[in-house]
């Protein structure tokens, strides 16, 4: 038997939606939510994606997926499960910043060095709408970052120090993926 899924199209910068601040989820009972869930982690993983934000399926709802796991393009990621993160919020985070490179389905062909926390404490819901709190840190901690300023109409762009920081992809492979 086979399993019914969607793959989304990317809406990439330059798309209002990607600029709207998302709206919180309320009803976790329906299945619709349940299987735009399914279908969002269907589609990361197959754009060799680590992370993907509803608002980057033209979802303006704050639902992220953080799917960190070795591919072609982020070759040397942590590997974990596909975890849905639902209303997320940032309630503590590290004073120190570090930088790393981003890239980003919704920003095809380049990559930039982004400064971020290296450490931060969530509250969100899991998609059965329980209420959890986690610590990630790391590239863990820099996927949810990324993927929370979706939920808030920011993207990795409006976080680089200088337009010096950005490279082609070509070059970020060449040089920097190992
Ligand atoms: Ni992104």
């Amino acid at each position: 038997m086979e399993n019914s899924t969607t793959k989304y199209t990317i809406a990439t910068i330059g798309n209002p939606i990607l600029r709207e601040v998302a709206a919180e989820v309320v009803d976790f009972s329906s299945q619709d939510l349940q299987q735009f869930i399914d279908d969002l982690i269907n589609t990361v993983i197959d754009e060799n994606g680590v992370g993907i934000a509803a608002p980057q399926v033209s979802v303006s709802k704050q639902i992220m997926i953080i799917a960190s796991r070795p591919n072609a393009r982020y070759p040397t990621a942590p590997e974990m499960e596909p975890t849905a993160l639902i209303n997320p919020k940032i309630i503590e985070y590290s004073q120190e910043l570090e930088k790393g490179w981003e890239g980003c389905l919704s920003v095809p062909g380049i990559r930039g060095l982004v400064p971020r926390y290296t450490w931060v404490d969530v509250r969100y819901q899991d998609r059965q709408g329980e209420c959890l709190e986690a610590r990630f840190e790391g590239f863990v901690a820099r996927i949810f970052q990324h993927e929370y300023d979706h939920l808030i109409g920011n993207t990795y762009l409006d976080r680089l120090e200088s337009n010096r920081d950005i490279i082609s992809e070509e070059e970020y492979q060449i040089r920097l993926s190992k």
